[in-house]
């Protein structure tokens, strides 16, 4: 038993035909619904603000755009693998065909980094909003010992420390509420989605279109303030922390590919899905922050709800807008919580067949076709994660999971592309090796730029999961048996 055993292409497509335990009911136009629901959240919503305030300035403009096009050449790669291997795992499961079972296993595990953690970091930036609308619109006071996380970390130390508030109460219900939306099917959530992605995407085109004509241009002057002598406090560096920062914003497109045992037409609509939800997030993201900047000097932002404060510097003339923007915010960021918490099950469900999880990662509800096990062992955790953690700790162990696992893929992209060119590719990314190989370097970019802290709680997660893989997946494997079984090499990714 290798741990470099790969899956062959044709064994994946294989399984991928065996499996009909979960619903096909997704189209394009539903997954590209999805990427957008994943992707516009508090990214847009609460970290905007911040980044421009601490880092870039209106210049934030700047670090989306180059945080866009590292998503885009890593969104390339992704709808090529998509369309290749339409399976549930997305990039565990490229990972498995490409570079063999233990890189497979350290991308799953990362993989619950991007969308476990997402899930209670969304939650957490939604359980802001949620508390200012009630204190705002309904005159309730929630206490801070409900509302907020029991642990935080100063800047440069790793231990956390306690707060004095007790549960982040209406964070743990939110995830909660979504658990209990996805144990009882795909297809009811997907269309409570759609509904919540219209009126998000609404509420952004409102703010763009009615914001504009507020905007005063002095607010943008200087467009890049000057560099204060620390690296990214402003200047070309702020650009770049920024765009590290606001990454966060770009994830969750990635969020499609795992739903592709679900969809009709898998070869067509992943790449329609993740690259059409890419592209109009990354248009509304820079005409968004175009506006914000424009309506209030950047150093206002540094606030938990920038929009709405954006907002409210136009005056009285756009007051009707305010509650519609913290609406807004709170149906939006529910909506990807929803998407986060759907993607991590189904990574799970895939683990758990190849034999790398506990059986149980993989049961299929008999009546409502969902991987219930995995989707209540997913909101448990979520749940207790956001009931404890502040959103700055959640959202940079996110962004350097996610970015990870971005170069793996684009890795992945250029390696199957010399040693596999004879595979039936029905999306190619275009321009192979210039868009992984820059994919690879603007995401190392954006990981570099986030900090020892970081760094660390990801090498401390990963050992963790290493210890998990040799202590169990290693020896469970159903590749590393069918292998054992046959008495010959495990495959080499060749056709069997
Ligand atoms: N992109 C998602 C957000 O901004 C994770 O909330």
């Amino acid at each position: 038993m290798s741990i470099w055993s790969k899956k062959s292409i044709a064994q994946l497509q294989n399984e991928e035909g065996a499996t009909h335990e979960l619903h096909r009911t997704l189209s394009g136009v539903h997954l590209m619904l999805l990427g957008v629901g994943a992707i516009i959240g508090a990214g847009i919503f609460v970290v905007t603000g911040t980044a421009a305030a601490q880092h870039a300035g209106p210049a934030i403009i700047l670090s989306f755009v180059l945080a866009g096009v590292g998503c885009l050449f890593a969104g390339l790669c992704y709808a090529e693998f998509a369309a290749m291997i339409p399976v549930a795992g997305s990039a565990y499961t490229y990972g498995y065909a490409t570079l063999g079972e233990l890189v497979a296993w350290i991308i799953g595990w990362d993989l619950i980094l991007e969308y476990l953690f997402a899930s209670s970091t969304v939650a957490v930036g939604w359980s802001g909003y949620f508390t200012a609308f009630v204190r705002d619109y309904l005159h309730i006071q929630l206490p801070m010992e409900l509302t907020s996380a029991p642990f935080d970390v100063r800047p440069g130390s790793h231990i956390p420390h306690a707060t004095g508030a007790i549960i982040n109460l209406p964070a743990v219900l939110l995830v909660a509420i979504m658990t209990g939306l996805l144990i009882i099917g795909i297809r009811e959530s997907a269309r409570i989605n759609n509904l919540i992605v219209y009126l998000k995407v609404g509420v952004v085109l409102l703010v763009i279109g009615f914001g504009a004509a507020y905007v005063q241009s002095d607010n943008w002057a200087p467009f890049i303030p000057e560099n204060t002598g620390t690296f990214g406090h402003y200047g070309w560096s702020g650009v770049l922390a920024g765009a590290g920062v606001i990454f966060f914003a770009y994830i969750g497109f990635d969020a499609v590919s795992t739903a592709a045992q679900e969809t009709r037409n898998p070869q067509k609509d992943l790449p329609v899905g993740i690259l059409g939800s890419l592209a109009i997030c990354t248009v509304l993201y820079m005409l968004m922050a175009l506006v914000m900047t424009g309506l209030a000097h950047y150093s206002q932002l540094n606030v938990p709800e920038p929009v709405y404060v954006a907002i409210s510097r136009a005056g009285p003339a756009l007051a009707w807008l305010r509650p519609i923007v913290s609406l807004g915010a709170i149906a939006g960021l529910a909506s990807v919580v929803l998407v986060m918490l759907m993607a991590q099950p189904r990574i799970f469900f895939t683990m758990a067949r190849d034999g790398l999880l506990p059986h149980f990662f993989g049961r299929v509800h008999p009546r409502f076709r969902t991987p219930y096990v995995s989707t209540l062992i997913t909101g448990v955790v979520s749940m207790t994660v956001a009931g404890l953690f502040p959103i700055g700790l959640l959202g940079e162990l996110v962004s350097i999971g996610t970015l990870f696992a971005f170069i793996v893929v684009c890795g992945g992209i250029l390696l199957l592309r010399y040693t596999r060119p004879d595979i039936p590719r029905p999306f190619r990314t275009p321009l192979v090796p210039v868009v992984p190989i820059l994919g690879i370097l603007i995401c190392g970019t954006l990981m570099v730029g986030l900090g020892p802290a970081t760094w660390l709680r990801l090498v401390i997660w990963m050992g963790l999961g290493l210890a998990i893989y040799f202590g169990y997946g290693h020896k469970n494997s159903r590749l590393g048996h069918q292998d054992a079984a046959s008495g010959k090499p495990p495959q080499l990714g060749g056709q069997s």
